[in-house]
């Protein structure tokens, strides 16, 4: 167990942990980011997404050491001094969501999607978003929701 110091939304964290352990755990268990959640641990759901150096990443399937050196984005840095990101507001306003279980992490996935893509078609949304599973199937929502954001962002700063 040593002592890596990692960058968490724009903060230098310092945690003690084993280099083994999954990013998911590191977040969740030691350091009370439990916005990041828990489906599978499998790579298969996609509710553990967070952003690494901005890239869309299952946390589950990432080792603490493989992280390290990386920018860590979670759900909790998105929102900005009590602003909401254009993507969580769409999510807001189009009801993307039931249990919301899987939100965050396809809010994640979609931040991630808009940033590199930021007028996507459909066909690309569903594709970019495929491995983001959501159990109670709100996926017209979803899409509808990353449009929203998409269309806000092009007529505003991105955010
Ligand atoms: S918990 Fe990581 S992909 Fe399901
Ligand atoms: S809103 Fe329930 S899993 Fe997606």
């Amino acid at each position: 167990m040593s002592e890596i110091i990692l960058n968490i939304n724009g903060a230098k964290t310092p945690v003690s942990a084993p280099g083994d352990e999954t990013l998911l755990s590191v977040l969740r268990n030691r350091l009370n980011l439990t916005g990041t959640k828990y489906g599978c641990g499998e790579g298969e759901c996609g509710a553990c997404t967070v952003l690494l150096d901005g890239k869309a990443t299952k946390s589950c399937q990432t080792l603490l050491s493989d992280a390290a050196a990386a920018k860590i984005t979670t759900i909790e840095g998105l929102e900005q001094h009590g602003q909401l990101t254009f993507v969580q507001q769409a999510f807001l306003d189009e009801d993307a969501f039931q249990c919301g279980y899987c939100t965050s992490g396809m809010i994640m996935r979609a931040t991630a999607l808009l940033h590199d893509t930021p007028a996507p078609t459909e066909k690309e949304i569903i594709s970019r978003m495929n491995g983001n599973i959501c159990r109670c199937g709100t996926y017209p929502r979803i899409v509808v929701a990353v449009q929203r954001a998409s269309h806000s962002m092009t007529k505003g700063a991105a955010r």
